[in-house]
């Protein structure tokens, strides 16, 4: 079995203005500097990636910048979006993909967030495609085969040797900003069957199938604070977490990112 490193995101979705993300970044940078234990990286708004990344490189901490969205298309007329290339330009590293509130509450769909995980793989960046149920979809027994399909959707033409730059977030939507958790069995059988998606659906089996499914991270989201991270990291197949709400204060983020750390 592979040692695969935590990987923890902090998704601040559309919080925390101008100063007040400088300010959030540094104290993160500071309080947390154990980037050789754990992989971290938080994902400010837009307007504020370039300053939030200026107070990470001037801490000289390790802590990645990470982008919330952007469009497939290189440049031209597609008002209100952004590109990849915009994002490099500013020094992010990592993209989300598929969150459930772009799934759900903007729209986008499973070919559209195949097209976005090819585009950022295909541009170098890290991915953390996110999948998951709804609570009605768990009701009918439905979890695994959402996951998986999710999964096998998003992935979908991605190359052999551009996995080692995906993680999958399993993010249950009901869980998300509601301080409902997945059990940390629940969890973990999820992510389960997630890394089986990975072994014999996106790629056929074999030794390079099961190799693939073996090293690629799946974070858990959907209410992790710093009072539950260790008992849902302490599951064999759960490789860190990606957190909203409790990614917005620095103490509570680097509560998390501390039990992230002891899992090794
Ligand atoms: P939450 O959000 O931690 O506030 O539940 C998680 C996420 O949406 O990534």
């Amino acid at each position: 079995m592979p040692t695969r490193k935590p990987f923890v995101g902090g998704n601040w979705k559309m919080n925390q203005h101008g100063a007040e993300a400088v300010a959030l970044a540094e104290a993160v940078a500071k309080k947390f500097t154990a980037t050789d234990k754990v992989d971290v990286a938080v994902f400010p708004a837009f307007p504020y990636l370039a300053p939030v990344g200026q107070a990470l490189a001037k801490a000289g901490s390790g802590i990645k910048l990470g982008a919330q969205d952007f469009y497939v298309e290189p440049n031209g007329a597609f008002t209100g979006e952004v590109s990849l290339s915009m994002l490099k330009d500013v020094g992010v590293k990592v993209v989300l993909v598929g969150h459930s509130e772009r799934r759900h509450v903007i729209g986008e769909t499973d070919v559209l967030i195949n097209r976005k995980v090819r585009a950022a793989l295909d541009g170098g960046f890290e991915v953390i495609l996110c999948v998951g149920e709804k609570l009605e979809q768990r009701e009918a027994g439905m979890t695994d085969c959402v996951n998986m399909a999710q999964t096998l959707y998003g992935l979908g033409g991605v190359k052999p040797e551009q996995m080692a730059r995906i993680t999958i977030a399993y993010e249950p939507v009901w869980a998300i900003g509601t301080g409902k958790n997945a059990t940390p069995i629940d969890a973990q059988s999820a992510h389960w069957r997630i890394r089986d998606a990975v072994k014999y659906g996106v790629f056929t089996g074999g030794e390079k199938g099961e190799s693939i499914g073996n090293a690629v991270r799946i974070q858990y989201g959907g209410s992790v604070k710093g009072s539950n991270a260790a008992e849902l990291f302490a599951q064999p197949d759960v490789d860190g977490g990606l957190i909203g709400g409790a990614s917005l204060k620095a103490d509570e983020f680097v509560a998390i990112l501390d039990a992230a750390a002891k899992k090794q």
